[in-house]
């Protein structure tokens, strides 16, 4: 078994079209489901296809904006946060400059996105009207921290260790050029994915930085 999913979605699964998957879901490569999403939930423009992860805001979901037919990841501001003016400017004012960030090792936010309508799924997953969510580009693989935990003693070896490290450190340094900090670097807030490249390289490793100024 490769250490990473091709589709880097769900560890020990393999990809659509290799192999039914255990959840008998077909994930592809840039989270479309193949068009076949099993979608639990809908708000505004997005269905909610599965349950990413969770943190201290809450559950975080993979999804699918139906207008621009990409997949996307949804956070949802805690109501007591989206009910604090104060608050939500600091978090309008740190979404404004960390989404002007454009680089291959920083997942992009999108949208600050203000809920309107949901159905009845999506508010059985505590999605309410005037809730607020953050709607981020959709990082598929594993963080960095549960792919540690999957290696051998639970210790990455020094190739991979500097690898990683030195691609965050890329987008840390590109941030910082920006004059972005990160504000809560950390192995949850890193995804890991295999990327397929061609010649000696079969598969080399990609790295995504999550929640770029967005910690506390
Ligand atoms: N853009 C994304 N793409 C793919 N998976 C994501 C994305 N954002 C978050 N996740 C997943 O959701 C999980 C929860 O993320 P979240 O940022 O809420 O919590 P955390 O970073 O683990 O902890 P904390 O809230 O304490 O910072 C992550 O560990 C990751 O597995
Ligand atoms: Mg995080």
């Amino acid at each position: 078994m490769d250490e990473f999913d091709m589709d880097g979605s769900i560890p020990g699964v393999k990809p659509a079209g290799a192999k039914k998957q255990q959840s008998g879901m077909d994930l592809d490569t840039d989270g479309s489901f193949n068009g076949k999403r099993p979608v639990i939930g809908i708000i505004d423009r997005y269905e909610i296809t599965r349950p990413l992860g969770k943190g201290a805001f809450g559950e975080v979901y993979q999804g699918w904006d139906t207008v621009s037919r990409l997949p996307i990841a949804i956070k949802m501001i805690p109501a007591e946060v989206g009910a604090d003016h104060e608050e939500m400017e600091e978090i309008r004012y740190n979404f404004g400059l960390t989404s002007k960030l454009y680089h291959p090792n920083i997942v992009s936010l999108l949208h600050l996105h203000p809920v309107d309508n949901t159905d009845q799924r999506a508010r059985e997953l505590g999605f309410k009207k005037s809730d607020f969510l953050i709607i981020m580009e959709y990082a598929p693989g594993e963080t960095l921290f549960a792919w540690r935990r999957r290696q051998p003693n639970r210790v990455l070896s020094l190739d991979k260790a500097l690898s990683c490290c030195a691609k965050i450190a890329e987008a840390i340094d590109y941030a910082h050029s920006q004059n972005i900090i990160h504000r809560d670097i950390k192995p949850k807030n890193v995804m890991v994915t295999r990327q397929s490249t061609t010649g000696n390289h079969p598969s080399e490793m990609s790295i995504k930085v999550l929640d770029f100024g967005l910690g506390g």
